[in-house]
């Protein structure tokens, strides 16, 4: 067993950690208090080469392993959550469910430019829309509707809480098309926010990642080429069930970098700020604190490596991901709060950063299968 990165992992590590400290710290709390798109901050990122990491050099990614992708979640979570989940939808549901289900013609015209994250010189990214407003957590409850129509589709219906829904210019589309057949009615289709019938709606307001564009996306009688379809037909759940579970790495990251990163700030404080005649690091109070969040944090990371190798070596890794989602999340929320304790008042204002983690870390537990799902997944998988 090898727990010891490798000098590329710790150059990508690095690289990701420079980037998110001049890149995204300047500006983070005023995008946060405004909700402005990091759009200049995601364009750098792709520059890099972290919009397509995993995908192969072939079809214009940068071909690194799922390992690298942690880390360099991990760095850009400690600063700023909007980029990071940007990058993670991209990566991991959008790039990685073209390249893995994708036919060679699908992958040409839209992952390529989709793993560049540019197309021309602008941002080029995706959305992966699965949730409606009466199928979150249960996903198999599709309402909108793609009617087969021979060499096309006719798609009806209505997405909400998609990350990326206004920037992203393609999007992976999960619809009913059999209801008689449940989740095996469900297909999944490659849609151009261009086309007609597609329409925008308002940037939801949130508590956190208020930088990350999320709307509701509506689709009236929107035309869809048979050739859009990924996979067979009926493959639309089992598609974004997969797609899932590596998006499950990506977010158990940006959990374990909001983490690491609450905990860089209460360790960083506690040797600065004194109380009782001595930096508040000497007492026991907080250093427990620090204890503790440096434990789960590890155990969270862990977790994290461990299913990225798990995935790097084409083992099944839906247990270990979902476990990583739900620990990471969990770890996330309580260490931010904890963070925010350890500064006192100044941790409830903005300058000190921690409390914009707090808010940040809320939305780990809920988007890409909920806390609950995780346990639902992870039950069904020690059970069956
Ligand atoms: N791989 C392959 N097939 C799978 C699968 C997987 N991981 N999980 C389920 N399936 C198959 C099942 O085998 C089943 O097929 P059979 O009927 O042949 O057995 C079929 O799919 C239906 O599965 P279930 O009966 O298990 O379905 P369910 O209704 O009980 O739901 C669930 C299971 C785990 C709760 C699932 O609905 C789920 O994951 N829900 C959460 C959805 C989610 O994560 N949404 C996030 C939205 S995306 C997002 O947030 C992105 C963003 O913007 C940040």
């Amino acid at each position: 067993m090898q727990f010891q990165l490798t000098e590329e992992h710790l150059m990508i590590q690095k690289a990701a950690r420079d980037f998110a400290q001049n890149e995204c710290l300047p500006g983070v709390i005023e995008r946060d208090e405004h909700q402005k798109f990091p759009r200049e901050q995601i364009l750098k990122l792709a520059e890099l080469g972290f919009m397509g990491m995993m995908v192969s050099p072939d079809y214009g990614g940068a071909g690194m392993d799922t390992i690298s992708y942690v880390l360099a979640m991990e760095e850009v979570s400690k600063i700023d959550a909007s980029v990071s989940v940007a990058m993670s939808v991209n990566n991991s549901l959008v790039c990685w469910g073209l390249e893995k289900f994708g036919s060679e013609e699908q992958k040409q015209k839209y992952l390529v430019p989709l793993a560049q994250g540019r197309k021309n010189g602008e941002l080029h990214i995706g959305a992966f829309l699965l949730s409606e407003p009466e199928a979150g957590s249960d996903a198999t409850s599709q309402r909108t509707y793609a009617e087969d129509k021979g060499d096309h589709y006719i798609l009806n219906g209505t997405k909400n809480w998609i990350t990326n829904g206004s920037s992203a210019s393609t999007y992976l589309v999960m619809a009913q098309s059999d209801i008689a057949k449940g989740s095996k009615g469900i297909n999944a289709f490659i849609v151009e926010k261009s086309w007609p019938g597609v329409a925008v709606g308002a940037k939801e307001n949130k508590l956190g990642i208020r930088g990350s564009d999320t709307h509701t996306i509506t689709f009236t009688d929107v035309k869809v080429p048979k050739e859009n379809r990924l996979g067979g037909d009926g493959f639309g759940f089992t598609f974004a069930m997969k797609t899932l579970a590596g998006g499950r790495i990506g977010i158990a990251s940006q959990a374990l970098g909001i983490a690491s990163g609450a905990y860089e700030l209460a360790l960083k404080y506690s040797k600065e700020r004194k109380a009782f005649g001595k930096e508040i690091m000497h007492h026991q109070a907080i250093q427990f604190k620090l204890a503790d969040m440096a434990t789960r944090i590890e155990c969270a990371r862990l977790l994290c490596l461990k299913s990225a190798w798990e995935k790097d070596q084409h083992l099944d890794y839906t247990l270990s991901s979902s476990m990583a989602k739900v620990f990471a999340s969990e770890t996330a929320m309580w260490v931010a709060t904890e963070a925010v304790q350890v500064h006192g008042g100044y941790g409830f204002v903005k300058e000190y950063h921690v409390e914009r983690l707090m808010r940040d870390a809320k939305i780990t537990q809920i988007y890409e299968g909920t806390s609950e799902v995780q346990r639902i997944v992870i039950s069904r998988s020690i059970l069956k």
